[in-house]
């Protein structure tokens, strides 16, 4: 949430830093700022997206080589201007600074500040990092930020110009994500790599509880007690095509027909000579065999893929599995042990929730697997195994491509710890893995079916409620459908096993209800029928997501999007696809900004 850029270098910034706003914008668009340095700060604020603050800034050239931006995503203090960063500490101070995270001493401070004479302009958290910073200010802004940094509590990445020393930004990180891009006589600060990949493929990753020091001709990195720290440098893969829409309308579009390569990608890194093997996963064959528990945590969309390991590693690899939502488990007293193995997914590997589940499961003794999309994320060195996916970058806020890519690592992943633990055969291991290998493949001509959503997007885009339903390894899809189309579309949506949905929900329809129900086939098939009929007994509408082949379910259904026939584990990977293009498809008739739906960002930092 939230997203800073930074620049030092030779080249007027006015640009760098906006073009670099654009592509952090999936991170919060609630305001936007800027501050060029040139001799005095000039800062400009708008409500709105960053489109709102270029309109604002103009064309005009500004000499500026040294500046802060920021895309905010509220937390503390409402969306007005006077709450968008940068946020300046007193009058004349020249100290500046954008922000992303919580201080959670910023009141304490606030009254000790102020008692000193400090006079504050914001409601934010952020400015008690501005006036601390002033009040620690002599001439070294290194030496204030540090002093400054030490006396904050909470999470937090922030970066800290001066209007006194151009030519220097200092930062610091404590559980929110910083990264510096290293280019020729500049360098870049930012929350995520796509804010400088169009100018530098070359990155040093800021830890926890560091200081970075940027000026023209590198970085320097402090750890939190002053002692200098060497840093390698990095070079990251992604390509800045990806961060462009490719003449697709949208990044949502884009990343959705990006699902077959995404796929392709997270399989390929993992076959050898058609072998499958994990590395990165530190877990020897001992250590699978002795396992006596999974446990997945995640949120949102990586949840939902834990929802579908869990019946992954319960069939395949026969180990006892559960799934639960980050944030609810780390206030649990859970019961595991070294035994056990934690699987956490985050796509963006900063979720904050994600992060604090995992220290406690590490602090019970469990051994730790993070599934994400992001090198040198900070889950990434959360753990004790990662394995990535390789969906690529992913702007559109709803997730798409990387929560295929997620299902596709635990197929991977269940059809290992299967063979290790002998619960496959070799023979079956090798048909599924073939079948996995099939999915780019079968993806690709599952989307390639997506008009079909396109005339009941036309019927039901006005309904304010949907209900989905799922059983077994349907549920979960069930669940991610209804995400889907809440968050782009703002449509209220429910989503329910078909089982209990006799046990309160029924109670919800009538003969508007659209009811998106997961039919496809499976030993549960024949039940979840029973509960088409119990919805078609109430007059609402069945849109079913069935197995093509399955000519009967045209009698109960008013829609049928139909998927390619596959293993019914495999089913999931497919039946979320015709679900986000309906989602895709109502949000657009809507008229809504499905990249940036209102309220939301990309990466949760905040618990
Ligand atoms: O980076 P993460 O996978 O941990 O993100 C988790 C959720 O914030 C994310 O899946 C969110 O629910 C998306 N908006 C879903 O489309």
């Amino acid at each position: 949430m939230c997203g800073i850029v930074g620049y030092v270098g030779g080249r007027p910034c006015k640009e760098l830093l906006l073009t670099g706003l654009e592509r952090l914008e999936y991170r919060g668009y609630d305001s936007a700022g800027i501050c060029l340095i040139n001799g005095r700060a000039d800062i400009t604020r708008r409500v709105g997206k960053v489109a709102v603050l270029r309109d604002a800034v103009g064309t005009s050239a500004h000499p500026a080589t040294t500046g802060l931006a920021h895309t905010r995503w509220a937390t503390h203090g409402g969306v007005i201007e006077a709450n968008a960063h940068p946020i300046e500490a007193c009058e004349g101070s020249g100290v500046t600074v954008v922000h992303n995270g919580i201080i959670e001493n910023y009141a304490a401070l606030r009254r000790e500040l102020s008692e000193a004479g400090h006079v504050y302009h914001s409601d934010t958290d952020t400015e008690a990092i501005a006036h601390l910073v002033e009040e620690c200010y002599s001439g070294d802004l290194v030496e204030a930020v540090h002093k400054a940094y030490q006396r904050l509590d909470g999470h937090f990445a922030f970066a800290v110009a001066h209007r006194d020393s151009p030519g220097v930004l200092v930062a610091a990180r404590r559980g929110c994500p910083l990264v510096v891009g290293v280019g020729e006589g500049e360098m870049f600060m930012a929350s995520a790599i796509p804010a400088f990949l169009a100018e530098t493929r070359k990155v040093q990753h800021v830890f926890d509880d560091e200081i970075v020091v940027a000026r023209t001709d590198g970085a320097t990195f402090l750890s939190g007690d002053g002692t200098p720290i060497e840093r390698e440098v990095q070079e990251v893969e992604w390509d800045d095509d990806a961060a462009e829409k490719q003449g697709y309308e949208t990044f949502m579009l884009k990343e959705i027909w990006e699902q077959p390569d995404a796929i392709a990608q997270t399989i390929g890194e993992r076959l050898y000579h058609g072998q499958l093997q994990l590395d990165g996963l530190n877990l020897s064959d001992e250590q699978v065999r002795g396992l006596s528990r999974i446990v997945f945590l995640a949120c949102g969309t990586s949840y939902h893929a834990g929802l579908v390991g869990r019946y992954l590693l319960e069939e395949w690899a026969r180990i006892p599995s559960e799934s639960d939502i980050a944030s609810e488990w780390r206030y649990r007293r859970p019961v595991i042990d070294r035994n056990t193995l934690v699987i956490a997914i985050a796509q963006s590997g900063e979720t904050i929730d994600t992060l604090a589940a995992m220290k406690e499961a590490r602090a019970c003794g469990a051994h730790v697997l993070a599934v994400t999309n992001v090198m040198g994320s900070q889950m990434t060195r959360e753990c004790d195994s990662v394995l990535y996916t390789r969906a690529g970058l992913e702007i559109g806020v709803a997730a798409s491509k990387t929560f295929t890519a997620q299902l596709t690592l635990l197929y991977l992943l269940a059809l290992r710890l299967g063979t290790i633990r002998g619960t496959l055969t070799g023979e079956r291991a090798e048909t599924l893995l073939a079948q996995v290998r099939s999915l780019p493949d079968l993806v690709r001509s599952t989307l390639e079916r997506g008009e079909l959503v396109e005339p009941i997007a036309d019927r039901f885009a006005r309904n304010e409620f949907f209900l989905y339903l799922g059983r077994n390894i349907g549920l979960p899809i069930a669940l991610e459908g209804a995400l889907k189309l809440k968050e782009i579309s703002y449509i209220a949506t429910d989503a329910y096993a078909a089982g209990e949905m006799k046990h309160g929900p029924i109670a919800l329809l009538d003969d508007s209800t659209p009811v998106v129900v997961i039919a496809t086939d499976g030993h549960v098939y024949e039940k979840v029928v029973s509960n088409i009929e119990e919805v078609r007994a109430r007059g609402a509408h069945v849109i079913a997501v069935a197995t093509e082949g399955n000519e009967g379910i045209r009698d109960l259904a008013e829609h049928v999007l139909y998927l390619p026939r596959t293993e019914p584990e495999l089913q999931p990977v497919l039946a979320v696809l015709p679900l986000q293009q309906l989602a895709y498809a109502i949000a657009t008739r809507r008229g809504l900004d499905v990249d940036k739906p209102r309220n939301l960002a990309k990466t949760v930092t905040v618990e």
